[in-house]
């Protein structure tokens, strides 16, 4: 029997060159070994959006649409919108009631967030209790395994807190110690060399156009000591580079040279990074626009996901209800 594993990941924006090296490309292999649930976690985009929600549902079309466009294949995963598998909302209301305040006020990602995010008000019920929901979404599945990237340990490691008091308290092994899959770590930054962020709009969105994209790379901040063409750079120290090393690391290994001996400009740089990125997006973009002239078809594709989670999602509410008595 194959391993099971569930990850999601929170529709609020366009998804961008950043989600495809830090967990699609990752989702996409992993569909070879393990049995893969792939989740629109749109209940917890709501719990930071919903002061403006506008542009929800159509993030998740758009979300699912680069997804399989990546590679995400319906035929043998699931792919489902989490608010439509109730079931979720059931079992995080039982963990609610089962999980320590204390563990959720001081849970990192809660205070970074709450320090961090200017433009929401995030002091609410709600958002205190997100990994509350994540757990539910994971344990509903008795998912084995959770690929996710390093800033989600806090969540994964209150998942398995919750599960073991669960089964402590019920006295069942019901609910597997769910293990974190970590991506292995391709630094991508943003275009400006901060954190790539939708606040920061640095990033390359797999659907940018050809003319778009050279524009974002030909602006891109590069060595601050390399002024005129002829001063050696210091690649290791240009954004520009690491784009090389994450996207065409054998080109890379040339442009460290050419970079170090003055013999190509930025310019140039950029022009050459510009086409691979180009190169990269052509297939994917071209699958996406098939893909949305038939929406019908991904609504009915989400609609079989659904069935499919649905039907696990069911069972274990069931098992966990008969366990509390309710
Ligand atoms: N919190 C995750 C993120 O921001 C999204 C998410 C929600 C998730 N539920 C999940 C990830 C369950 C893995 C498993 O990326
Ligand atoms: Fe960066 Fe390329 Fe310019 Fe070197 S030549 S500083 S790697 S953009």
């Amino acid at each position: 029997m194959k391993k099971k594993i569930l990850s999601g990941m929170r529709p609020t924006g366009k998804l961008h060159l950043g989600h495809l090296v830090g967990a699609l490309e990752n989702w996409v292999k992993l569909q070879d070994q393990y049995e893969c649930l792939f989740m629109v976690a749109d209940w917890h985009a709501f719990m930071s959006e919903y002061a403006d929600p506008k542009l929800l549902r159509e993030n998740i079309i758009e979300n699912v649409v680069d997804w399989m466009a990546c590679g995400i294949d319906p035929e043998r995963s699931t792919i489902f919108i989490q608010s439509h598998v109730k079931e979720h909302l059931e079992l995080y209301l039982i963990f609610s009631t089962i999980t320590p305040l204390g563990l959720l006020e001081r849970c990192p990602t809660y205070k970074e967030q709450l320090r961090e995010v200017k433009n929401r008000d995030l002091s609410t019920y709600g958002f205190l209790g997100y990994p509350v929901l994540q757990a539910a979404d994971i344990l509903i599945y008795k998912a084995d395994a959770v690929p996710v990237g390093e800033d989600q340990l806090p969540h994964l490691e209150l998942t398995r807190q919750i599960a073991r008091k669960f089964n402590r308290l019920y006295k069942k092994d019901i609910f597997p110690d769910a293990k974190a899959l970590l991506t292995k770590e391709t630094r991508l930054l943003g275009l400006d060399g901060r954190k790539m962020s939708k606040g920061y709009n640095n990033f390359i969105a797999l659907s940018d156009q050809p003319e778009i994209i050279r524009k974002k790379v030909q602006n891109m901040f590069t060595d601050p000591s390399r002024i005129k063409v002829t001063d050696p750079g210091h690649p290791e120290e240009c954004n520009v580079c690491n784009y090389y090393a994450v996207f065409a690391s054998e080109t890379k290994k040339e442009i460290d040279q050419l970079c170090h001996k003055a013999k190509i400009g930025c310019a140039d740089c950029k022009k050459k990074l510009a086409g691979i990125l180009v190169g990269l997006l052509i297939p994917i973009q071209e699958k996406r626009n098939s893909l949305l002239k038939d929406k019908g078809k991904i609504e009915d594709l989400l609609a079989q996901g659904e069935k499919k989670a649905a039907l696990i999602a069911q069972k274990t509410i069931q098992e966990v209800k008969d366990l509390i008595n309710l």
